[in-house]
């Protein structure tokens, strides 16, 4: 059993002072019987909560999808530059949301966004093996000696990197798919190729591809379908 007011708070991102008054002015009803103390304790996996007559969608957390556009760093906090929570709806701002990962600030691309730290772990612990997907682009021609490379594991400065798959699209592009994080991983890995990447964007993690009615710059809730293939 839970305060009202606190699961109140922390869904609507209201301060406790704001839900004392909005439970003082009878908004508030569980179970339609009105309620106005703070301290009413309610169990928020049987007790229906209204405001205005509204039910509360009570969340644990949250999993926001988002398409990354280039100019924003992956980030919660950054004294220079934009970060990805200022695309993030601002019905969510009001919880400790982060980025699951990093993208570089000139990649795209799918990127979550969540509050869950476990989840989080999840998919990008290497020892997981959840798989991430990049359309690459880069100066020179991609050959099938970078197949053979990025399979082995290129020697990076912090040790050998996991066997990653490359599929060549065309003369400059790609399809490079990696278990891991290191940073800069993919552009580190084709600098060793004596090439550079000069577009980079992730179109899939775990199965989860990048949603098709997703503009750039946009973010929305992951669907249960699209939560599940994302471990899968
Ligand atoms: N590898 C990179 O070099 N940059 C990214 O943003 C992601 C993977």
């Amino acid at each position: 059993m839970e305060r009202i007011d606190k699961i109140i708070c922390s869904q609507t991102g209201y301060t406790r002072k704001e839900v004392k008054r909005i439970l003082h002015k009878k908004r508030v009803e569980v179970n339609n019987q009105v309620i106005v103390d703070s301290d009413y304790k309610v169990d928020i996996e049987k007790d229906k909560i209204t405001i205005d007559k509204e039910e509360l969608q009570i969340k644990e957390y949250v999993y926001l999808i988002l398409n990354k556009p280039k100019g924003y760093v992956s980030a919660t906090k950054d004294n220079k530059d934009i970060t990805v929570l200022e695309l993030v709806p601002e019905e969510y701002r009001h919880r400790d949301l982060f980025p699951a990962g990093r993208l570089d600030k000139d990649t795209t691309g799918l990127m979550l966004i969540t509050d869950d730290g476990k989840f989080a772990h999840e998919i990008l612990s290497p020892k997981k093996h959840v798989k991430k997907s990049y359309l690459v682009r880069i100066d020179q021609k991609m050959n099938e000696k970078m197949i053979e490379h990025f399979k082995k594991g290129v020697l990076l400065k912090e040790g050998v990197t996991k066997p990653a798959e490359l599929e060549i699209i065309d003369e400059h592009t790609g399809i490079i798919t990696l278990t891991e994080g290191k940073y800069h991983q993919i552009k580190r890995m084709f600098l060793k190729e004596n090439s550079i990447v000069t577009e980079l964007k992730r179109i899939k993690m775990g199965n989860l591809s990048l949603p098709k009615d997703l503009k750039e710059g946009f973010c929305r809730e992951c669907t249960k379908e699209e939560f599940n293939l994302i471990k899968e």
